[in-house]
Order: structure tokens, then sequence, then C-alpha cells
């Protein structure tokens, strides 16, 4: 695409300009935003720039692993891969209501932030992967809505805090031209198209208490239906999907025996803008064959539920 190719030189000669020969840091989730910001600013000023990964113990199945190698193996930047999770773990041990969730997971993710960009001596810069959306929705929120249904704690406030400059090259762009210039800098397609995934991970998919017992079964769980997804096809027709494993356990029979496990929900919804939402349609035989796999293949779930709520009155996450 021409107009991306063109787009891509500017954006490069811009960041260098404002940059000169001063360190820049980024904070990388593995979503869309912040690689497209982290490989563009890697083109732009290559070793001036230190990528930090935080992992907080609460992402998906081999999900770190996967980010952090399709950075090393693609792109030769300067990555720290942040395995912090016993910290985030045991912050949230015995939390389960969803905005103490949300706030303990937002202030740890900035102080451990805050402690790796420390080592990175003389950097002046934080790059960050705010959309044109995102600049819209902070100036028509000025005005502020008077009801907040869920904080979203990422990485705001983070610059002012640290006393960096921030870096955004991907101010003026929508989303898919975002897909599109990350296509431009050689992003494997499968990276591009990945549903969105919330800052605080699988904390607000495992409502109430979260135990590493719980998050290990909603895991194998999750990873069992997205494969399911895939291989219906049915991957990027849908805006998000994912499990989430519920505070309770219910009683089954497996073989000979009585079972006594968690019970599972599944949620597949589309949308435009995650505003608001549909609940995905699936067939029945595909959520019998689902249901079948997950109890067959993941020790610990012995029930699964569909959740057939749209947005609104329900709201994508459980939490
Ligand atoms: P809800 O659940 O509010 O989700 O309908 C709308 C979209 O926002 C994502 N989401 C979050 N993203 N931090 C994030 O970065 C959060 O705390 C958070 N809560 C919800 C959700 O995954 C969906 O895409």
């Amino acid at each position: 695409d021409w107009t991306m190719g063109a787009y891509r030189e500017e954006m490069i000669a811009k960041i260098r300009e404002q940059v000169g020969d001063k360190k820049v840091i980024c904070a990388l989730s593995g979503g869309v935003d912040s690689s497209v910001t982290g490989i563009l600013l890697h083109e732009a000023i290559g070793d001036q720039l230190t990528c930090v990964f935080v992992d907080h113990g609460l992402l998906r199945l081999n999900e770190a692993e996967q980010v952090v190698s399709m950075f090393r193996d693609n792109y030769n930047l300067n990555l720290i891969h942040a395995d912090e999770s016993d910290l985030f773990l045991g912050a949230l041990e015995g939390v389960s209501d969803p905005e103490t969730k949300r706030k303990t997971i937002g202030k740890l993710f900035i102080d451990v932030f805050q402690k790796y960009a420390d080592q990175i001596e003389g950097a002046e810069f934080l790059a960050q992967g705010t959309l044109y959306p995102d600049v819209i929705e902070s100036v028509s929120f000025s005005g502020g809505p008077s009801v907040t249904i869920k904080s979203h704690h990422n990485v705001g406030g983070l610059p002012e805090k640290m006393g960096l400059k921030l870096v955004e090259p991907l101010r003026e762009l929508f989303k898919d031209e975002v897909r599109a210039l990350g296509h431009e800098l050689g992003l494997p397609a499968s990276f591009i198209g990945r549903h969105p995934f919330p800052g605080p991970g699988l904390a607000i998919r495992c409502p109430g208490e979260i135990t590493r017992d719980k998050l290990e079964i909603l895991r194998k769980a999750d990873a069992v239906y997205i494969d399911q997804i895939r291989k219906h096809g049915l991957y990027d027709e849908i805006w998000q999907a994912f499990a989430a494993i519920l505070p309770m356990r219910t009683v089954g029979v497996m073989g000979d025996g009585r079972t006594y496990d968690y019970a599972l929900a599944l949620r597949a919804v589309t949308s435009v803008d995650g505003m608001t939402a549909d609940y995905y349609p699936f067939t029945h035989e595909f959520l019998g064959e689902t249901s079948t796999r997950i109890i067959n293949e993941v020790k610990g779930i012995n029930r699964v539920f569909y959740d057939c709520t749209s947005k609104p009155p329900g709201t994508i996450e459980l939490e």
C-alpha cells in the first residue's frame, strides 16, 4: 500500500527529528498498537529504543513466550522481558472486587515499569500507541461522564509521573490504519488480527478471587475454545472471544465417578468499537462440540455455559 509506505517514511523522519540522539522506552503489551509503535520506533532510532514487556502473570497460554519470540525472531530490538507474575499475583491474593483488581494491577504496572525504566540511563522519552479515537475520547470526556463503569488502567498518567516526554506516532490513525501500517512493517498477520485483550488480562476473566489453580485451568480452557473458533473459520468474524472461569463448582459425572469442579463461561461478541456488542450466534453443534472438548481436555472443568448477553445490558468482560 503506497499511502502506508509514505506514511511510514514520514513518521520515521518525524520521530528522528523529535527524539534526536536521546533514549526512548516503550511498554510492549503484545497488542497491535504497542507492537506497531515499538517497531516503528525501532526503525527510526534503532538501539536508542528499549522495549519493556511486563508479564503480570495474567496472560493467556504461552502468550509471553509468543510475544517475546515474535519480537526477538523478527526484529532485532532491545527487549526486556519483565517476569513479575509473583509480584502481581501476590498483591491480588484475597482480592475479589473488580475495581480493586484493576487498581492493584494498574498501580503495580506503573511501579514495575518505572523500576525497569530507571535502569535505562538517560531515557527522556516514552513511546505510546495512542490512537486518534483515544485522543478524541479524552477530549469528549473532559465534560465528564457521570458514571464510570470500569476504570481502564493502562499506562495513562505514566509520563507525567516519570518526567518523560511523549512520542505518539499513531496519534493520527484509526485502528484499521494501524493494522495496515503493521502489515507494512512486516508484523505477522496472526498478530495484526488478534482480538483485543484487556490490560488486567485474565484477572477480570476470573470473577471473584484469583488463584494460580484457577488461572491454569482458565488458560487451558480458553486455548481449546479459541482453537475451536479458529478450526471452524470463525475467528475473524468475531470481535472478541474468550473463556471465563466462574466462582462456583458444580457436580458432574465422568466415567464411574462424581466430579465437583469449576464451571466455565464462554463469551463471543461482534462489535465495531467495543462500546456496544452483540453476542455471537454460534450453532448448537459448535457449542456442543466445544463443551465436550473442553470437559474432556481440561481437568478442573465439568460444566460449560454460553453467555448470550449483548452489551448493553452486559459488558463484554464479566468484570
Ligand atoms: P467492557 O467489558 O467494558 O469491555 O464491555 C469493552 C472493551 O474494553 C476492554 N476492557 C479493558 N481494557 N483495561 C483494558 O485495557 C480494562 O480494565 C478493560 N476492561 C475492559 C474489553 O476487553 C473490551 O475489548
